[in-house]
C-alpha cells in the first residue's frame, strides 16, 4: 500500500535559521527524506542561511549530522545522502544589515519556485521580508513560511500580519501550524466528510460533548524563557487545540479547497462564546522533587503547564453540545485525541440495561493513529439481556499495512505543500487574529485577577479541579493511562 510520489517542480528553498534547532530536527531530516522517495526533484536546492561563518562544506556536515541523527537508519543511504548533500549549499547572513545578501540574490535561480522559511524570532520576520524585496530575491510567485508563535496576542499578531503584507500578498504567506500536517489531522476531514455514515450525527441533537485532548510526558525542557512567558495557552490552545476544535466542530467546506476550508474554520472561531471564569483550569506540576518554577528558573511564575476548559460554540449546530479542551506538560501519558461521545438512546427497551449505552468515537492522532468506536452489544451467556460497550478498534498501522506507519512527518509534508501552492494546511492571517482575539479576554482576565494555577503532580492527570470541570455537569474525561 505505498502511496505514489509525485515529484514537485523543481524549487530553491532558503531557509533563514538553516542552524537552528528545528532546522537540524525537522527541516533538513524531512527534506532528505522527500529526496529518499523522490518527491523532492534532483533539481531543487537548499540553501541555509544565518549568522553563522561556514562555507559550504561545513553546512552539509550539519546537514549530514542531523539527517544521520533524525532520520531512520533503513533510509539513510551513503549515496542518496551524497547526491541530497550536494544540492544544499549556505549564505552566512546579516539579518537586520546588508551582508550576505547579494550572495543569496546570486544564488537564486530565476525559472524554480523559491520559498523561504523563516525558521527565526518574529522580530526578524520584518528585516527578513524587506530584504528579499531591496535585494530582488522573492518575486511575484515566491512563498515566505512562518513559524508560530505568531504573535503574543492580537495586537502582536496584527502587527506582524501587517509587516508582512506590505511585502507579500496573503496567498504567498504560509503560517505553519504543524498540527494541521499530522496525518490523522487530515483524516479526521476523511473521516467526517468521506463517509455517510458520521456527519448526520455530528450535531448537537446526537453528541453528548467532545473532549479535545494533547497530553505530554515531557516538561518544559530547554525552552523554560520562552515556555514561562507563553504557557499552555499562548502555546497549544491559540493554535493546536483551537485548530483541532476547528476541523472537528466546522461545517462541511464545499470542496477541499485552501480557502473553502479556512472560510469554515473562521466560523467556528468566531462562533466561540466568551469563556466563563468557571469553564477554565490552570495547573503547574509540583512535587517534592520536581516542579514547573524550578524548571523554568522563575520562582514566583504563574504560569500554566496546564489548561482545561469547557468551550462553548454558539450556533445551529453545536447549542447545547461542550467541547472540552485540556493540555499540559509532564503528565501521565502521551496522547493527543478527540472523543466524541453521543448521546444515549432515547429510550431503553431492555429491562436489564445497566444504562451504559453511548457510543464514543475516539480519534487517536498520536500515538498509535487510528479509530475507535465504543458500540453497545449484549454480554455474552445465558444471562438475559444485558448490555456492553465494546470497542470496534482500528489502528491504522494495523489496517493498512506497515507503510501506513510510514507516513511523512508533519513538516516534510508542510513543506512539501508550500513547493506546490497549497494553503490548504495553513493558517490564514484572519484565522490567527480571531483565535488571539477570543484567548486574549482569558489571559487578561486571569492576569487581573491575578489567578495562580492549582498544583498537580508531575506524571499525573492534572489537577484534580480539571476533573470536576467534567464532574459538575456528570461527566469524565477519558482516562489516562500510563
Ligand atoms: C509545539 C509546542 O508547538 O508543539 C511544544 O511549542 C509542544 O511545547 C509541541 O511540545 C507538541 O508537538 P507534538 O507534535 O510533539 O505533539
Amino acid at each position: 500500500m505505498v502511496s505514489r510520489v509525485i515529484p514537485t517542480d523543481p524549487f530553491d528553498l532558503v531557509i533563514f535559521g538553516g542552524t537552528g534547532d528545528l532546522s537540524r530536527r525537522k527541516i533538513l531530516p524531512g527534506l532528505y527524506r522527500r529526496f529518499w522517495d523522490g518527491q523532492m526533484p534532483k533539481e531543487a536546492r537548499v540553501i541555509g542561511a544565518a549568522r553563522s561563518d561556514m562555507d559550504d562544506a561545513e553546512y552539509r556536515d550539519f546537514v549530514r549530522q542531523s539527517v544521520t541523527e533524525f532520520v531512520p537508519k533503513r533510509k539513510c543511504d551513503d549515496d542518496l545522502l551524497d547526491a541530497f548533500l550536494s544540492r544544499v549549499s549556505y549564505v552566512t547572513i546579516d539579518a537586520k544589515g546588508s551582508g550576505g545578501w547579494e550572495a543569496l540574490a546570486t544564488l537564486m535561480r530565476p525559472d524554480v519556485v523559491k520559498a523561504f522559511y523563516f525558521s527565526v524570532a518574529p522580530g526578524l520576520f520584518g528585516d527578513l521580508a524587506e530584504r528579499l524585496h531591496r535585494f530582488k530575491i522573492a518575486d511575484d510567485d515566491a512563498r515566505i513560511v512562518v513559524e508560530k508563535p505568531f504573535g503574543h496576542d492580537l495586537v502582536s499578531a496584527r502587527a506582524l500580519n501587517a509587516t508582512l503584507a506590505e511585502h507579500f500578498d496573503e496567498t504567498q504567506i504560509y503560517r505553519i501550524d504543524h498540527y494541521l500536517g499530522k496525518e490523522t489531522v487530515q483524516n479526521l476531514m476523511a473521516v467526517r466528510f468521506g463517509n455517510m455514515l458520521f456527519e448526520p450525527l455530528w450535531n448537537a441533537q446526537y453528541v453528548d460533548h467532545i473532549q479535545i485532548t494533547v497530553a505530554e510526558t515531557v516538561g518544559v525542557g530547554g525552552r523554560g524563557e520562552y515556555y514561562d512567558r507563553s504557557g499552555a495557552m499562548r502555546d497549544m490552545v491559540q493554535n493546536h487545540l483551537m485548530q483541532l476544535l476547528c476541523l472537528t466542530a466546522m461545517e462541511p467546506p464545499s470542496k477541499f479547497d485552501p480557502d473553502a476550508v479556512r472560510d469554515e474554520k473562521l466560523k467556528v472561531i468566531r462562533a466561540l462564546q466568551p469563556l466563563k471564569v468557571g469553564n477554565l483550569v490552570r495547573g503547574q506540576y509540583r512535587s517534592r522533587d520536581e516542579s514547573y518554577v524550578t524548571d523554568v528558573a522563575n520562582p514566583d511564575s504563574r504560569t500554566e503547564s496546564y489548561i482545561a476548559m469547557k468551550v462553548e460554540i454558539a450556533n445551529w449546530r453545536w447549542n447545547g453540545t461542550p467541547f472540552y479542551l485540556r493540555t499540559g506538560k509532564r503528565m501521565k501519558e502521551r496522547v493527543s485525541e478527540i472523543v466524541v461521545r453521543f448521546k444515549e438512546p432515547p429510550h431503553s427497551i431492555f429491562e436489564d440495561d445497566t444504562g451504559q449505552t453511548a457510543n464514543e468515537l475516539t480519534i487517536r492522532l498520536q500515538p498509535n493513529e487510528g479509530m475507535d468506536l465504543t458500540v453497545t452489544i449484549k454480554e455474552p451467556g445465558p444471562g438475559g439481556m444485558r448490555l456492553i460497550d465494546v470497542p470496534l478498534d482500528m489502528t491504522f498501522a494495523e489496517a493498512l499495512g506497515e507503510e501506513a506507519a510510514d507516513v511523512p512527518d508533519a513538516y516534510e509534508r508542510l513543506i512539501m505543500d508550500v513547493i506546490r501552492g497549497n494553503q490548504t494546511l495553513f493558517m490564514r492571517g484572519d484565522e490567527v487574529e480571531a483565535a488571539w482575539a477570543w484567548t486574549d479576554p482569558i489571559i487578561e482576565g486571569w492576569e487581573t485577577r491575578e489567578d495562580r494555577p492549582k498544583s498537580y503532580e508531575p506524571g499525573s492527570t492534572g489537577p484534580e479541579e480539571a476533573l470536576m470541570l467534567l464532574h459538575k455537569d456528570h461527566r469524565r474525561w477519558r482516562e489516562l493511562r500510563t
